[in-house]
């Protein structure tokens, strides 16, 4: 039973009762849901030593990416979260972008991203982190997203302070790395933090 003392910021079912949405962004980049045919790009994004560096779970398997892909589209059935492709005009998978922990009753959701190396240096993490932070305080209800990398990742630093999401403070030791724990920067940016 639901004991939410307050009124819940987005209602249940709200974002699982329809398809989960392609995202237009800017410079002709497209953010959709997985398919199973992105399996082997998927796979071999995490054969880069930096993708290695900073993302400790990864798939190892065309079959576990498989499995990652199913687990997508059960958090976006059950309200847990949204990953989607980054793409330009249809074409190939640039990189990776999603909202983990969805909190409609706060109305709160962590963001998360890679791109793949021969796509970096152009601003498609960037790109894809605003479209979706706009659709995310936006139509979809949240009021705050929030983002943590480790303070020796200084692009992906940039990458959140470029979209808007200033750096709010340092959790100590809140994440293992292949080096052991890292202190990890918190950033966020809110809903009327939007026409700034
Ligand atoms: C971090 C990452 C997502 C950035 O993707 P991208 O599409 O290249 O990012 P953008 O082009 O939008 O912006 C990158 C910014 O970081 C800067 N940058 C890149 N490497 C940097 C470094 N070593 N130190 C400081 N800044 C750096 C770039 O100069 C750019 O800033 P600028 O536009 O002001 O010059 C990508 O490098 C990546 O996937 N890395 C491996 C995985 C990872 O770090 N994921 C995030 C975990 S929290």
């Amino acid at each position: 039973m639901r004991s939410l003392t307050t009124p819940a910021t987005i209602a249940a079912g709200s974002l699982s009762g329809g398809p989960q949405p392609v995202l237009p962004a800017a410079d002709g980049l497209v953010l959709r849901p997985w398919v199973d045919g992105d399996a082997d790009v998927f796979l071999g994004a995490y054969r880069d030593p930096a993708i290695q560096r900073w993302h400790t779970r990864r798939p190892r398997t065309v079959t576990e990416v498989l499995g990652w892909f199913e687990q997508y589209r059960l958090d976006w059935a059950r309200e847990r979260g949204g990953h989607w492709a980054i793409t330009r005009d249809g074409g190939p998978v640039l990189g990776r972008i999603a909202m983990r922990g969805f909190d409609f009753d706060d109305g709160i959701s962590g963001c998360a991203y890679w791109v793949l190396p021969d796509a970096r240096g152009a601003g498609v993490a960037t790109t894809a982190l605003v479209a979706l932070s706009e659709w995310g305080l936006g139509a979809a209800g949240f009021f705050r997203l929030h983002l943590a990398h480790s303070t020796r990742n200084d692009a992906s630093c940039r990458v959140a302070t470029k979209a808007g999401f200033p750096w709010e403070g340092t959790m100590r030791s809140d994440a293992v790395h292949a080096d052991g724990r890292h202190d990890m920067h918190l950033h966020a940016r809110i809903k009327t933090d939007q026409n700034d």
